[in-house]
């Protein structure tokens, strides 16, 4: 794990703040800032550098094939986990009378392109309880008609981890449905067994410390014709310049027709520094190691006045502990202006712990969320 030398060394900024807020933005070790020089560097070289921006993108595939359970040939790049969904959308070509199930704790990116007027399906929300997906209630929302069950492993909102392998179980059981998860929430920061899973989806600039720019999308090879994404563009296609280009346009199937264009590779040299900097600390490792800080910072809250989001589950909890103030903004500037940052949206304030985190971010931020509550209580 990190010493206080290699933290400092990796992520000099840390030394002038507590950073909580992970789960919003990702801070991005020195590492990943060679990468980037490394992209420009390469680009001098103009069409000749595209042999090392291919070797990069090669190396993202095989590092995210590792983590996702996958081969290189499943992994598809493409820009964010949004454009991920929207090209799902397109590759599943709905028809009424089919049905979604997307859930309450899920972030927009893979909830609503289902919720477009021009998507005929009939969406359902498993609904959260106490906090989490129960997956008793997700059991009566399948039938013969679903077609997808989107969900994310880890909330953006709440940080409830849901029970993947009793997920799977339960599409499998009672539904022909695909089984979408966004794992952006988890990936890099819990090991993960995506086994099962019909789609795997994530954005780059969070927990696996890349940049902005990126969606790493997992397509098992038995899905591929299921996920064959009907969208122009030339990255995307079998013979995109052959004689026939101006009769037909045909889809490479699974992952690779999820990168339609030229690929961002500014981003994939971030995500490949991102991947190996996490690689070479282990999320075993980070997982362990943020473990007592993670419950620290439950039971504190949990003696604070603040209504808890997250469920008192510790085994449902990866990296993410969420609360509810009425002075929710007026908390966040209070810590903001001790250089302790988390996130604030819409009276929900929101803690992530990294590998990077220690023991005295966390008592600090209780420390000063404690005085915080004291102070809007007195005014
Ligand atoms: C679960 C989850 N998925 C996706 C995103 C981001 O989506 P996109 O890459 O489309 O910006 C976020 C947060 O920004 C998120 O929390």
């Amino acid at each position: 794990m990190l010493t206080e030398k290699t933290r400092q060394k990796s992520f000099p900024s840390l030394s002038e703040m507590i950073y909580l807020n992970t789960a919003a933005e990702g801070i991005p070790p020195v590492e990943v800032g060679q990468a980037l020089a490394q992209y420009f560097q390469d680009h001098q070289f103009g069409m000749d550098g595209r042999e090392l921006h291919q070797a990069q993108r090669e190396a993202v595939k095989t590092l995210t094939a590792q983590i996702y359970g996958l081969t290189p040939d499943e992994i598809g790049l493409c820009s964010c986990s949004s454009e991920a969904y929207n090209l799902a959308a397109m590759a599943l070509n709905l028809q009424p009378g089919d049905e979604v199930v997307i859930s309450d704790l899920d972030f927009p990116a893979g909830a609503t392109p289902w919720l477009q007027p021009t998507c005929p399906a009939t969406v359902k929300v498993w609904q959260a309880r106490g906090g989490g997906l129960r997956v008793e209630d997700l059991v009566p929302l399948l039938n013969s008609n679903t077609r997808l069950v989107q969900v994310s492993l880890v909330s953006f909102f709440n940080g409830f981890m849901i029970p993947l392998p009793a997920v799977v179980e339960a599409v499998r059981k009672h539904s022909p449905a695909l089984l979408a998860v966004d794992v952006t929430q988890g990936l890099g920061r819990i090991p993960m067994n995506l086994n099962g899973v019909d789609l795997i989806v994530s954005s780059t600039h969070k927990w696996i410390l890349a940049s902005h720019g990126g969606g790493l999308v997992g397509v098992p090879a038995a899905r591929s014709q299921d996920w064959t994404v009907p969208a122009g563009g030339w990255f995307n296609l079998q013979d995109p310049f052959g004689p026939n280009r101006f009769k037909q346009a045909t889809s490479l199937p699974g992952a690779a027709g999820f990168s339609v264009g030229m690929p961002n590779y500014p981003a994939i040299y971030a995500i490949r520094a991102g991947l190996q900097y996490i690689q070479s600390v282990g999320v075993e490792a980070i997982a362990e190691a943020t473990r007592p800080l993670v419950d620290a910072c439950l039971e504190g809250l949990l003696k604070l006045p603040v209504e808890l989001l997250t469920p008192n589950e510790r085994d449902a909890i990866a990296g993410i502990i969420a609360f509810r103030h009425p002075a929710a903004d007026e908390i966040y500037r209070y810590l903001h202006a001790e250089n302790i940052h988390i996130m604030a949206h819409a009276g929900r304030l929101r803690v992530a712990i990294h590998g990077y985190n220690t023991m005295a971010d966390v008592e600090k931020c209780l420390q000063k969320l404690e005085e915080a509550l004291n102070n809007v209580g007195s005014s």
